[in-house]
């Protein structure tokens, strides 16, 4: 049986830095709040007329990561791309990465699972060179939040929190199956769908119908999140996933070499860090720099401590999510 590695991270972000204190001057906020709250000190926002967009951020990171795997764009088999920030309501923007980096008509995925995204898109392009179905498979996980936040008080508790970016890992097939990815696990709850949602529009509430009531206090387009409910949600999952991929592979959290966790808030990766006695140095932390980029978050710090030299020749990388859905799960690497 085959067995998929990554071979190439890439990423890109915004130029533009927006601080805690350039929001307190559009929304009653403070650098305190967010910091003490979050960890986070700055994100990056693309700004008004740049060609950024989800799928234009997740190529420039796809090039990247395909000129460091060794490849061009011709040796890619099929394409995921995870966002919660598409550019299009339909078409996905896996779509788009195939006409911008023109590739042949190879398949596109689009995956849909927020902040475990990425976890859940390198599962799948696991399972495709895994059966042996694919070689070499281009995972993208981008978001363009900015666009689409309250920038107001009254969205405060949100947008502080979200940062544009995006990140991409090339995976190809090996037959040494002690190297790779050696397991993924994910879940769902969706009984809580809604504590962590844009629900507007939808096809329940289709467009005529919110452009018809033309409610300027209809906030139903934007972010709502649950954060308490979300928070103590966050700090189970996150642990139960990484058990379960520990468990899954016989090894004891000694084993951990680097945990990249989702950057959803500080506190939530330092909790995790105590319960599995790891050092500063074994967890992976950028939300300080970007805030949380969701699908891409992940990615995004991969690819980062990889190019800080944190991650070595048969390190044990451990990459766990949880977000809205709620979805969650882990990915566990022999570098
Ligand atoms: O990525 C997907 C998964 N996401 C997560 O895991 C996030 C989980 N949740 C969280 O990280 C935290 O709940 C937040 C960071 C979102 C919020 O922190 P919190 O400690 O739960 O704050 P809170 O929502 O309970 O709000 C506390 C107070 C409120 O004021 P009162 O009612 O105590 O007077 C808020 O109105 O802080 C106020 N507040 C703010 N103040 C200044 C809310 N947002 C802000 C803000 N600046 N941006």
């Amino acid at each position: 049986m085959y067995n998929s590695r990554i071979i190439g991270l890439g990423k890109y972000v915004p130029d533009h830095v927006v601080t805690n204190h350039d929001l307190s001057k559009i929304m009653d906020t403070n650098d305190a709040w967010i910091q003490e709250r979050t960890g986070i000190k700055e994100r990056r926002w693309i700004e008004k007329g740049s060609e950024d967009t989800s799928a234009v951020m997740g190529a420039k990171a796809a090039r990247i990561a395909i000129e460091r795997a060794g490849l061009t764009k011709d040796d890619i088999d099929f394409i995921v791309f995870a966002t919660l920030s598409p550019d299009y309501y339909f078409p996905g923007c896996g779509v788009q990465i195939q006409d911008m980096l023109e590739m042949p008509t190879i398949g596109a995925l689009d995956v849909r699972n927020q902040c475990s995204g990425f976890i859940y898109a390198i599962s799948v392009a696991d399972q495709f060179i895994k059966t042996g179905m694919y070689k070499n498979v281009l995972v993208i996980g981008a978001e363009y939040h900015s666009g689409g936040l309250d920038k107001t008080t009254r969205g405060r508790s949100v947008s502080v929190i979200f940062g544009d970016g995006a990140g991409a890992a090339v995976l190809t097939r090996t037959e040494d199956n002690a190297k790779g990815v050696l397991s993924s696990h994910l879940h769902s709850e969706g009984k809580h769908a809604e504590e962590l949602v844009v629900d507007g529009p939808n096809i329940k509430r289709w467009v005529p119908e919110i452009l018809e009531a033309n409610d300027p206090d209809d906030i139903s387009y934007y972010p709502y999140m649950n954060g308490q409910f979300v928070f103590k949600h966050a700090v189970s999952r996150f642990s139960e996933a990484i058990i379960e991929g520990l468990q899954a592979n016989n090894l004891q959290k000694e084993a951990i070499d680097m945990l990249i966790p989702h950057q959803a808030n500080l506190r939530i990766s330092q909790f995790v860090q105590k319960k599995f006695g790891l050092r500063e140095d074994q967890v992976f932390n950028n939300i300080q720099k970007y805030g949380n980029t969701t699908a891409a978050s992940v990615i995004i710090a991969l690819t980062e401590a990889w190019e800080e030299g944190k991650i070595k020749d048969g390190d044990l990388v451990v990459l766990a999510a949880f977000g809205s859905g709620f979805t969650w799960g882990s990915v566990v690497i022999k570098w």
